[in-house]
């Protein structure tokens, strides 16, 4: 039997990325599947091409009635929620100079706000022995120049998802964290960066990597897979690495 046959699975940034991947993952594994993001094209082809049983919905998780209408809208089409997977996010990288206010509520608002409201507004939908999923970076255990903004919300991500899984379990609801390194996506292509430094990073990124390539989103997705499954009927507040090795100190 498919690990998610019969559970309905939600995923905020579906339609890009690591979040595409994953929700292909977990309709490719039985699951319900329920895709949000910004862009209706790219969200409309998604569903288009996963057929049956998908829902894809407009919803920008820095508005909190999008979110509510996001959950209202999973709820009424499959009439409930197993599986969160906690995805939406962007990246501008600048020096501490560089960052304006509305540079820093911009992050901190799709980066932050976006995951503590999607959790809060998804947890009267969620069944006993859910399963939240929170994407998050080896930026929160690392320090990386010219990134201390989206290494403060990932932080504050990992955070939030130890207290959260602290706080849910009581409920049967388990909450874990995916500690992910360097993945090739459009993350860092929609961040405004030339090209010329877009190239310079993607170096930087694989050099530093002990296996020398960035990772597939499909990696992370399997990983997901794992925490979203009852195989993971253990793990509770983990912090997983998808990292290709990023957070080892090799001599
Ligand atoms: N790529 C990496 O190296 C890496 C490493 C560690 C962690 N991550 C994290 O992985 C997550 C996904 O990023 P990705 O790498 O897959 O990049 P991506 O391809 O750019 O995908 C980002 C996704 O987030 C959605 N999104 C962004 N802002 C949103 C908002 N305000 N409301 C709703 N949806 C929003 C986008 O939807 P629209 O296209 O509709 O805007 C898109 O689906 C992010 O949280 C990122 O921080 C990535």
């Amino acid at each position: 039997m498919s690990s998610l046959a019969g559970k309905v699975a939600l995923v905020t940034g579906g339609n890009s990325g690591i979040g595409l991947a994953t929700a292909r993952e977990f309709h490719a594994n039985g699951a319900k599947v329920v895709i949000s993001g910004r862009d209706p094209e790219t969200l409309e082809r998604v569903a288009r091409q996963l057929g049956s049983n998908v829902l894809a919905v407009h919803a920008d998780v820095t508005r909190l009635n999008d979110i509510d209408q996001l959950m209202a809208r999973a709820y009424e089409t499959f009439g409930k929620l197993d599986v969160l997977f906690v995805n939406a996010g962007i990246f501008k990288g600048a020096s501490l100079e560089e960052v304006d206010e509305a540079a820093f509520d911009e992050m901190l608002n799709a980066n932050f706000k976006g995951a503590y409201f999607t959790v809060q507004k998804a947890l009267p939908f969620l069944n006993e022995s859910a399963s939240i999923i929170f994407n998050g970076s080896v930026n929160a255990l690392t320090g990386i120049a010219n990134s201390s903004l989206y290494t403060a919300n990932k932080g504050a991500v990992h955070g939030l998802a130890r207290a959260l899984a602290a706080e849910l379990i009581g409920r049967g609801i388990r909450v874990n964290t995916i500690t992910i390194g360097p993945t090739s996506t459009q993350l860092l292509t929609r961040s405004g960066s030339s090209q010329a430094i877009l190239d310079a990073q993607d170096v930087a990124r694989i050099s530093r990597s002990p296996v020398k390539r960035l990772g597939r989103p499909e990696e992370v997705a399997k990983v997901a897979l794992f925490l979203a499954s009852d195989d993971s009927s253990f793990v509770v507040g983990a912090e997983i690495a998808a990292d290709g090795g990023w957070l080892l100190n090799i001599i």
